[in-house]
């Protein structure tokens, strides 16, 4: 397995480009399903996530094209509706097939998706929305089997913010006999840009950017071109590379005002930001501030910077707190920070980091995505050399990104393991 070595590198500078957002190709891919013909995605980066979900759409009976920054979707043919255990468990964003193929062949068999590192990853929200939708749900031996002559448009009122179980609900509810309601949609930038996507297909979908989204049932939806938008987290990453530096960082290509919340801890914590269209630059503070971070659904504090953030908090001069209301769970880097000479405690979802002067490198273990981004970033501050392992786990999330950050000064090699 592959691993990083990272050398102590703190002065970075320069610009940093941001690629396409997998949060919001991964449910594109699927809705692809829902229009026979050919759809050309663009501003598409080489992520393993990616290249997942095309080879989940192959088995289901679509034509993939995928490189050099663009997709193709053929899904004149899809035929067999089935997504098997073992991609599904390698990603449960494979869950995105599930309303597309009840919606378009009325019939689904998509394996559970296991736990991961961050919680138990429950689907309940999306089954439950399917089935007030007219859908006829099983559950066997690890499979959830749907059934649906044709959807029936309803209201649905999701008991908690889900950005899986909102797109998934739309995906199904595009092609229901009438019209659909769904209450407490989340709001993330990816659930946005797949309405839009949907929308430019021919659906019809009203109240973007509120928590209560309509769709008129359609019966034909027609193959598109669209461009993805740019990553929030990844930028987000490349924005606490830069409080972390020493000098300046710009952020290209990305969406400010998707940034908000992360922009404000960034300030709280001493750094003084320009933006400028797509472009954002950091400038390191002298001494980074302690910042207490609640993660929250969007527009509140991303859960997918938390880890990224808990870095930036661990060289703080004073006392941080770090919650996580949407992933409980999602603490895996501290005990790998801990071993990096941070100070940070548990107490259930809530970190509690006391700064230090300096992080000293060792030998660590990524465990998810955002946790290996973490990593990578306390490397990259540490003193001496900090070797990441099972970065595979990062190649999910993060187009070439050791290849990024040495363009801005870091002394980072990936190690063929
Ligand atoms: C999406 O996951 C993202 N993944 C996650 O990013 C992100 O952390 C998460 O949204 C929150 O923003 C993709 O877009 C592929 P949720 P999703 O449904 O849709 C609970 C990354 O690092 N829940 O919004 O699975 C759930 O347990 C990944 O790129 C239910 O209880 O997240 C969580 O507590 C990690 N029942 C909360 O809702 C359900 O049926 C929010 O989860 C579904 C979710």
């Amino acid at each position: 397995m592959d691993k990083f070595i990272i050398e102590s590198s703190r002065n970075l500078s320069g610009d940093i480009n941001v690629s396409g957002a997998k949060n919001a190709i991964l449910p594109v891919m699927a809705a692809c399903l829902l229009a026979p013909g050919k759809s050309i995605l663009r501003n598409v980066p080489g992520l393993i996530d990616l290249k997942t979900m095309a080879h989940l759409l192959r088995v289901i009976g679509a034509r993939v094209e995928y490189g050099d920054g663009f997709m193709s979707i053929d899904s004149k043919d899809v035929c067999y509706p089935e997504a098997p255990y073992e991609l599904v468990s390698k990603m449960r964003a494979s869950i995105y097939v599930l309303g597309p193929l009840l919606a378009r062949l009325g019939t689904a068999k998509v394996s559970f998706p296991g736990g991961c590192a961050i919680g138990t990853r429950p689907v309940d929200l999306h089954l439950k929305a399917l089935e007030a939708l007219g859908a006829k749900i099983d559950i066997e031996q690890g499979y959830i089997n749907a059934q649906a002559k044709r959807l029936k448009g309803a209201d649905i009122h999701f008991e908690k913010s889900s950005v899986g179980a909102t797109i998934n609900t739309l995906m199904a509810a595009v092609y229901a006999k009438g019209t659909s309601r769904l209450f407490n949609a989340a709001m993330e930038p990816e659930v946005d840009s797949t309405i839009d996507f949907l929308n430019k297909m021919g659906a019809k979908i009203t109240g973007q950017g509120s928590t209560t989204l309509t769709v008129q049932g359609v019966d034909d939806l027609f193959p598109i071109q669209s461009d993805m938008i740019p990553d929030r987290i990844e930028a987000g990453t490349f924005l606490i590379a830069g409080a972390l530096s020493t000098s300046p960082v710009r952020v290209c290509g990305c969406k400010p005002e998707h940034l908000t919340a992360l922009i404000e801890k960034l300030r709280e914590a001493g750094c003084e930001l320009q933006i400028e269209g797509a472009n954002i630059t950091v400038n390191p503070p002298k001494k980074i501030k302690p910042c207490n971070i609640l993660t929250l659904p969007h527009p509140g504090f991303p859960t997918d910077l938390q880890a990224q953030f808990t870095v930036l908090m661990c060289l703080a001069n004073g006392v941080s707190l770090v919650e996580d209301t949407v992933f409980p769970d999602r603490f895996m880097h501290v005990a790998e920070l801990n071993r990096l000479q941070a100070d940070i405690k548990m107490e259930r979802n809530i970190a509690t980091i006391k700064g230090v002067n300096q992080l000293g490198g060792a030998e660590v273990m990524a465990t998810d995505l955002r946790a290996s981004a973490a990593l990578v970033l306390a490397g990259m501050v540490a003193e001496g050399t900090t070797v990441v392992s099972r970065i595979y786990h990062i190649d999910r999330g993060y187009d070439r990104i050791e290849e990024k950050l040495s363009g801005i000064g870091a002394k980072i090699r990936r190690e063929q393991g």
